[in-house]
């Protein structure tokens, strides 16, 4: 499995699609996937974070949790039976998105033994983080968000940020993490990122 991991607009979902087509052309099946999910955890989770569902943060962080091990282990389409049927999946946020998330509001060793299921489960080939200024993530997001504080919002996106580069510090024993700059053109990026896959590929996925 392959992650991608970034702050909000830092161009995880365009990467994805481009490393999912290229991959593809190459033979591959691919499996391209996202979190929070699009079954009944993730719905709950995405009613709580727009506001509809009163909620606190660690319920938030449970849920994550729980969502993430459904993602990994439902019956029809969970990502630990693709893996074991040789696909490659491509995951848009996996647990390093709850550390840096959560952490803002919960200590973040708490968030990682509250996912060391997830990581017993299925621990990813790489997590690839693309990191982006968040000033230009800003930019590249504010068209369609047009109603909240601008500087409120910069200054979340450079806490998750540093609260990535916490938890990648922390689990750099356990966990295969590079940092791909994402400032530069979608074509450079995608170059970047497929020539560290082709790396990992070389090496052998773990089954
Ligand atoms: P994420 O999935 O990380 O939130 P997206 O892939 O949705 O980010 O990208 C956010 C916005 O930025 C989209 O409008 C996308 O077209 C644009 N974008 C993505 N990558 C780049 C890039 N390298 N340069 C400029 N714009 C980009
Ligand atoms: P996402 O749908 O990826 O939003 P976007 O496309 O704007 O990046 O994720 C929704 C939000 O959920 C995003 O702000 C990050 C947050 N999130 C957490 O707080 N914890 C988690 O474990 C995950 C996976 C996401």
């Amino acid at each position: 499995m392959i992650v991608f991991e970034g702050i909000d607009g830092s161009g995880k979902s365009t990467q994805i699609k481009r490393i999912s087509r290229r991959l593809e052309i190459s033979g591959y099946k691919v499996y391209p996937t996202f979190e929070p999910t699009d079954g009944p955890i993730g719905s709950l989770i995405r009613q709580m974070l727009s506001g509809k569902v009163a909620t606190d943060q660690r319920t938030i962080a449970s849920l994550f949790a729980a969502d993430r091990t459904d993602h990994l282990v439902n019956k029809e389409n969970g990502i630990r039976h693709k893996v074991d049927k040789g696909q490659i999946v491509l995951c848009d946020r996996y647990y390093f998105s709850s550390y840096a998330y959560h952490a803002q509001y919960i200590d973040m060793k708490w968030v990682i033994h509250a996912n060391s299921l997830n990581a017993d489960i299925l621990r990813p080939d790489v997590t690839i983080f693309i990191d982006v200024d968040p000033d230009i993530c800003f930019e590249r997001i504010k068209s369609n968000r047009s109603n909240f504080d601008m500087y409120e919002k910069i200054d979340i996106m450079k806490k998750v940020r540093a609260n990535y580069f916490k938890a990648f510090d922390t689990l750099k024993d356990l966990e295969k993490v590079v940092i791909i700059n994402g400032n530069s053109s979608m074509e450079k990026v995608e170059d970047a990122i497929s020539k560290e896959i082709k790396k990992i590929f070389s090496t052998g996925l773990k089954t």
